[in-house]
């Protein structure tokens, strides 16, 4: 256990662990599992194109999500596209400034027009009034995104989506087995994407699905992302390919087994994490919605440099030094991103004052409750003299090499 800051690997002490605890590791299962799927497969050399596990894997997603079709893809930007394309999305697209880069990208390269909003300053969840500002009659969908394992403020959006005539989309990358007034995420809007990226709670190496209950968008994006072929396997329109293989169908089968032990474990993390951290100044746990289910993937903490005297990057330096990777998120927020931020140059504050505050925590089934405790004791050991560390680090920066 580290007593004074001299104790701090970023000066000189001994690293808090050996193997370096990061954000973001996968959640894979039970390897053998995924070895005797892996064997079914090369077996059968059925290797993609609408096979067998990727069948049981969207038949699986959609019960999750609580919707009758799920489409499965190679990613969930592709996903979102797909959406964008399927539901005949056109000229410009409101999402929150507040997301990952793959949100306005998915539009922009299909030559729709991301149009940034605001979010909710505590929550970081897209703010519908900001939206509703943003309207025109350009505007052709909204993307509400489910960020940090919370579902957006759905009946607000889906009500205004409904009112003004626009497509309603959520990018559901962060919010597989989450719920708002109990009903799961997969089920709001026209459609929604979740992802399977290797640091999502469930994944397939790379992946993503579709999921809606409109027959007509799923049956459209199943032969978009399948070149355009119909049932006859004739070219009926432009697509793309954007299917998922067997070997990631075989990964998410098998991530998914998991998925109900590893919430479980994120959930009592972050619980712990909430007592490590609590009355800790400058550092606010983000909290869940107890009433409602989350995946518990995300465990987000905001840094009040008024209160902690060293700002969020400076304390990602000293737990980096820790061998504890602590991520920035989203930082810089979408609008302050090439090309967005020269094409519309804009301030949007909630996302700004967050994007520049929050640090994400590492969790998932590989930390372990005393791995908290001791990313916790570093942290409150540097915010108890963060003024001190602040000027200790500036110093080291500065100092001749
Ligand atoms: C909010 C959000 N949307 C979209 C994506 C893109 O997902 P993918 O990597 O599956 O394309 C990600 C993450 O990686 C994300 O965090």
């Amino acid at each position: 256990m580290k007593r004074t800051i001299d104790d701090l690997a970023v000066f000189g002490g001994p690293a808090a662990f050996l193997n370096t605890v990061t954000v973001g590791r996968p959640s894979m299962g039970d390897r053998e599992r995924f070895e005797s799927r892996m064997a079914w497969v090369l077996n059968n050399e059925w290797l993609t194109n609408s096979g067998p596990l990727v069948s049981e894997f969207e038949t699986a997603v959609a019960e999750i999500a609580g919707v009758r079709h799920c489409v499965a893809t190679s990613n969930a930007t592709v996903g979102l596209q797909l959406a964008m394309h399927a539901a005949g999305v056109r000229g410009e697209v409101i999402m929150p400034a507040m997301t990952f880069a793959a949100t306005p990208h998915a539009a922009s390269w299909i030559g729709l027009e991301p149009v940034f909003c605001d979010v909710d300053p505590v929550t970081g969840l897209i703010d519908p009034d900001d939206v509703k500002r943003r309207i025109t009659e350009r505007t052709g969908a909204v993307v509400g995104v489910h960020l940090w394992g919370q579902v957006a403020p759905v009946e607000e959006l889906d009500r205004l989506a409904h009112d003004h005539g626009l497509v309603m989309l959520y990018d559901a990358a962060h919010a597989l087995g989450c719920t708002r007034d109990d009903r799961p995420a997969g089920s709001f809007g026209d459609a929604e994407v979740f992802s399977f990226h290797a640091t999502k709670v469930v994944t397939s190496f790379e992946g993503g699905a579709l999921v809606t209950d409109d027959a007509a968008l799923a049956a459209r994006a199943r032969s978009m992302h399948n070149f355009g072929l119909g049932q006859g396997g004739r070219v009926e329109h432009v697509g793309t390919n954007a299917k998922m293989s067997e070997a990631s169908a075989a990964m998410g089968l098998t991530s998914l087994d998991a998925f109900a032990e590893v919430c479980e474990h994120n959930r009592r993390n972050h619980e712990l994490y909430a007592e490590e951290l609590r009355g800790v100044k400058g550092l606010r746990l983000h909290e869940l919605d107890l009433e409602e289910r989350s995946n518990y993937q995300y465990v987000i903490v905001s840094v009040d440099p008024a209160h902690t005297g060293i700002d969020r990057d400076e304390i990602i330096r000293v737990l980096a030094a820790e061998q504890v990777v602590a991520k920035p998120y989203f930082s810089p927020p979408c609008h302050l991103m090439e090309p967005y931020r020269t094409e519309t140059p804009q301030r949007i504050e909630s996302a700004e004052w967050l994007a520049a505050q929050v640090v994400a925590l590492p969790t998932g089934p590989g930390v372990s409750a005393e791995d908290i405790r001791r990313i916790c004791d570093v942290l409150r050991l540097v915010v108890a003299d963060g003024e001190h560390v602040a000027r200790r680090l500036t110093a080291a920066r500065n100092a001749p090499s």
